[in-house]
């Protein structure tokens, strides 16, 4: 596992070529912002995109090429397609005659498999499939990548210092384990974000006024976030730090970790997400 540090700004530093994004909507913008804090050179990158932000169309003034004629395309060593995957049959194809021998093209696109991809574009293309997660927009997501056999290991350095650019990276070699990567990390911050909610609304159930629960329950997700985060503590540990024999966070946890508790709420809802994720991936 690696973080956004030098090595990732260096291998994208020592970039031949072109970096090509289709689709610059909350994920691709996230990623195309953690390149250029890496300081990729705008000048590098052509973004294929119809609804551009402002701050997508003013970083023009600094050389990225914006929906340029994808035939004006040289040399692309990399072409990130974060479209959503609905649109992929149509937009994929339309990618075909920007590939060279060279060219490695990382997918984000959830459900959307090697197999379809390779369909889409050509058998013998270099292909990543990745399945990152939403706090990459702060540089704090997490991706893990599938390539297929066509690969090199420049490509995949490269591909891994644009992933590294929104948090951490960890490579897998079977595809089929991206249905449940979806499940846990790719959806996960949802369910944190609902452990906020339950939190705040069991705080008001408790008496608590409702603004007040909410604050406490933001902050107390987040800090202990920051706080896993931060130390070299496995969560159980941490758990059981604030947890004295008889007090009150045993008494919650009796709740929690009873047989039909979170683990197993946390189960079936992982469960849910992965059968769902092959489902959509046909
Ligand atoms: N958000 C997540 O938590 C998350 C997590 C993991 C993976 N992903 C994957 O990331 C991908 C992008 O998701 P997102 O949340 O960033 O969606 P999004 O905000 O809707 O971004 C997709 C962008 O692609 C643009 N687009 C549509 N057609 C295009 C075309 N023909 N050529 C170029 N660009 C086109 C869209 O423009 P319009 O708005 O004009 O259609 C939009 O700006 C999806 O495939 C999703 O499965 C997302």
């Amino acid at each position: 596992m690696t973080t956004p540090t030098a090595p990732a700004a260096r291998a994208l530093a020592e970039l031949a070529g072109t970096i090509v994004l289709v689709g610059a909507g909350k994920m691709g913008g996230a990623m195309l912002d953690g390149w250029l804090a890496l300081g990729l050179s705008p000048a590098s990158v052509v973004t294929i995109e119809p609804q551009p932000a402002p701050e997508l169309t003013a970083l023009t003034s600094r050389g990225l090429k914006l929906n340029v004629p994808l035939k004006d395309v040289r040399e692309a060593s990399a072409i990130v397609i974060a479209v959503k995957p609905q649109v992929a049959p149509t937009v994929v194809p339309t990618l075909a005659p920007l590939l060279t021998s060279d060219t490695v093209v990382l997918s984000i696109m959830a459900g959307r498999t090697l197999a379809f991809l390779e369909g889409a574009l050509a058998p013998d293309t270099a292909l990543v499939r990745a399945m990152p997660n939403t706090p990459a927009a702060i540089g704090r997501g997490i991706t893990v990548a599938a390539p297929n056999a066509k690969v090199s290991q420049r490509q995949r350095a490269l591909v891994h210092a644009l992933l590294a650019a929104t948090g951490l990276v960890e490579w897998v070699t079977d595809e089929g384990l991206m249905d449940a990567v979806t499940a846990v990390s790719g959806s996960g911050p949802a369910y944190v974000f609902l452990l906020v909610e339950a939190l705040a609304l069991a705080g008001t159930s408790a008496g608590l006024p409702p603004d007040l629960a909410t604050k406490l329950a933001r902050a107390t997700v987040s800090g202990s976030g920051e706080l896993l985060n931060r130390s070299p503590l496995d969560p159980a540990t941490l758990r059981q730090n604030v947890t004295s024999p008889g007090g009150t966070t045993a008494a919650a946890l009796d709740v929690l970790m009873a047989a039909d508790g979170m683990a197993q709420l946390m189960s079936r809802a992982v469960l849910a997400a992965t059968r769902r994720s092959r489902e959509l991936a046909g």
